[in-house]
């Protein structure tokens, strides 16, 4: 096994998406920066992104508003302090994308005067989502990766997968990061990188799930580290599942933004009546959670495949104005929305917990600092708001950077690192088989009993059978070369472990978390802050 070891910066940003490629910004007119991608740049969640980013605009709204709206989201348990933080800078993070050269869709009001345009989402009392049109993502995305292959003191490699983080002795305490381990994806060469900070910024993991709108780098490969690493994971049960997302054999991942319903869609059922209005006053624009478990019970009632979203009502100029990207996918197919219902299923899309970490997004090991959807901040509690993810992006790139360009020159410079060099088999088409099989054997298994509805028998025997999966997964580290396959599939069976030990813990129905073996009405009860399920890992899985 090659290894090309020793390659040095300030610091080492884990992550090309909203979250990493804001605090790179941020930091590099005062540091050095190096931003590893494990695909090409632009391959993030953030890049898919549709509806919008919360922040308070209208006259009409208030930064009370938006924090009360995300607390019930939230079902009870987010941190408040985290809700206020986020919401308070909400507005300056998104004028500062702005200044970077994001697009957001306008208007003229009645006065003459030039506005943003604001939708609407699930769970927001007010119209308070920016968005460039449909695919807000791509436009924020392309933006900030523009902005940083322009800088001087950014330095990006791609398809650079990080496998491990390096720690400094034992004997010092508190450990501190030194640097991160990666497998170079097109030269298969393990390289080691060192930094004075190291940030993950890695994103969710709800490719652990069958069905889910992420991409494929969305394995939870930060979270895994951290765990390996010392760190604290929280609040892994609350896996968000996306109402809408399309239903058809061709359509890989595809979402329906939640701003059509806010923008006048129904969901209906196969003969074409409406449901949410019979199960919460706020119809289609009810918290995810609950839009999504009325469509999975709809459906295995009625042994429907899909249920059906709406917005033909609607004149075509308005949907073509608002939905230009989605039309344009689904005509594609052969569904035209200006005219017909779209078929849809919920899907895994959100990653509510993770590493934990402090308002500066630093976590338990020094220098390591977590950011976006790899980190558990508070923020979303048991259930996440629409379109406050991409906005926790924001404000917690810009505190870490604050955060370590204040402590930058005390940091001792990383200690040289010697690494062993192992010879190991290579791969033959048998075994990638093998890993194959055992990875949608995984997805399968967290989609079918730790899904949108659980019980403690269905966590345990998912526990089991992971556990199984983590044996050869084990064995197989040990015989063969590592590979970006191996190396994800580890990572995922890891995260997989650590969503079902934090479900086993939760014993309550609460947000997106709902056991059989707590029944629904034991929910309005519990509505006092039981807090965040933490697992602490023990020196042995250090
Ligand atoms: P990502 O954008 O996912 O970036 C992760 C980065 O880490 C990628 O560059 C990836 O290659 C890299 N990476 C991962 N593992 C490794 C590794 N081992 N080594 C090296 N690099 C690695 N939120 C909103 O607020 N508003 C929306 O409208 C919205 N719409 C969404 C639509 C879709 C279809 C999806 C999937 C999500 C949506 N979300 C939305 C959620 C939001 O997009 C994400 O939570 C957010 O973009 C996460 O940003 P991030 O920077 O944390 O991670
Ligand atoms: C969507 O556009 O429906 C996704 C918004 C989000 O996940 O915040």
């Amino acid at each position: 096994m090659a290894v090309n070891s020793n390659l040095t910066c300030d610091v080492l940003i884990v992550g090309s998406g909203a979250a990493g490629l804001t605090v790179a910004l941020r930091l590099a007119p005062h540091c050095k920066v190096l931003v590893l991608s494990k695909a090409r740049m632009k391959e993030s969640a953030t890049f898919y992104a549709q509806g919008g980013i919360a922040a308070v605009f209208d006259e009409a709204d208030s930064i009370e508003s938006h924090i009360e709206d995300t607390l019930v989201a939230g079902a009870g348990i987010c941190d408040i302090k985290a809700v206020s933080f986020v919401a308070q800078y909400a507005r300056s993070c998104v004028e500062w994308l702005i200044q970077q050269g994001v697009m957001f869709d306008t208007h003229t009001d009645s006065g003459g005067e030039k506005r943003y345009h604001l939708t609407r989402e699930g769970g927001h009392s007010h119209r308070r989502i920016l968005h460039a049109a449909d695919a807000t993502g791509k436009a924020v995305q392309t933006t900030l990766v523009e902005k940083a292959f322009a800088h001087p003191n950014i330095r990006i490699i791609e398809h650079c997968q990080a496998i491990d983080l390096i720690l400094s002795d034992t004997e010092h305490t508190p450990q501190s990061v030194q640097g991160v381990q990666t497998l170079n994806r097109d030269t298969g060469k393990i390289e080691i990188y060192r930094a004075k900070s190291v940030i993950l910024a890695t994103g969710g993991a709800s490719r652990v799930y069958q069905y889910t709108t992420t991409p494929d780098i969305a394995s939870g490969d930060g979270i895994a580290m951290a765990w390996r690493a010392g760190c604290r994971v929280a609040n892994l049960e609350f896996n968000q599942f996306h109402p809408t997302a399309l239903y058809h054999p061709l359509a890989r991942n595809f979402l329906l933004t939640e701003a059509l319903r806010g923008e006048g869609a129904l969901l209906k059922r196969p003969n074409g009546t409406r449901f949410m209005p019979e199960i919460d006053e706020r119809a289609e624009l009810a918290p995810r959670d609950i839009v999504t478990r009325a469509i999975d019970s709809e459906m295995k009632r009625l042994s429907a495949d899909c249920m059906y979203l709406d917005i033909s009502h609607k004149s075509p100029e308005f949907i073509l104005q608002h939905f230009p990207n989605i039309y344009q996918k689904l005509m594609e197919l052969g569904i035209d929305l200006t005219k017909e219902a779209i078929p849809i299923v919920p899907a895994a899309h959100y990653t509510c917990g993770g590493v934990v970490v402090d308002e500066r997004g630093r976590t338990d090991i020094d220098r390591l600092y977590a950011i976006g959807e790899v980190s558990y901040t508070g923020l979303h509690g048991a259930n996440r708001m629409a379109s406050n993810s991409l906005l926790e992006c924001l404000v917690y790139g810009w505190s870490a950077a604050e955060d370590i360009l204040k402590n930058l020159s005390d940091a001792d410079s990383p200690e040289p690192l010697t690494t062993e060099s192992v010879a190991l088999a290579e791969y033959d088409d048998n075994e990638q088989a093998i890993l194959q099989h055992s990875s949608n054997e995984l997805r399968i298994l967290m989609w079918n009993y730790v899904g949108i509805i659980r019980s403690n028998l269905s966590l345990a025997n998912a526990l089991r059978r992971i556990q199984l999966l983590q044996l050869e997964v084990v064995a197989h580290c040990q015989r063969f070369r590592p590979s970006s396959q191996l190396l994800g599939l580890r990572d995922q069976i890891q995260v997989a472990e650590l969503i079902v030990r934090c479900a086993m813990q939760r014993k309550e129905s609460r947000g997106l978390h709902y056991s059989l073996d707590y029944p629904p009405s034991a929910i309005s009860t519990a509505m006092t802050d039981t807090g965040p399920s933490i697992l602490t890992p023990t020196a042995q899985r250090r």
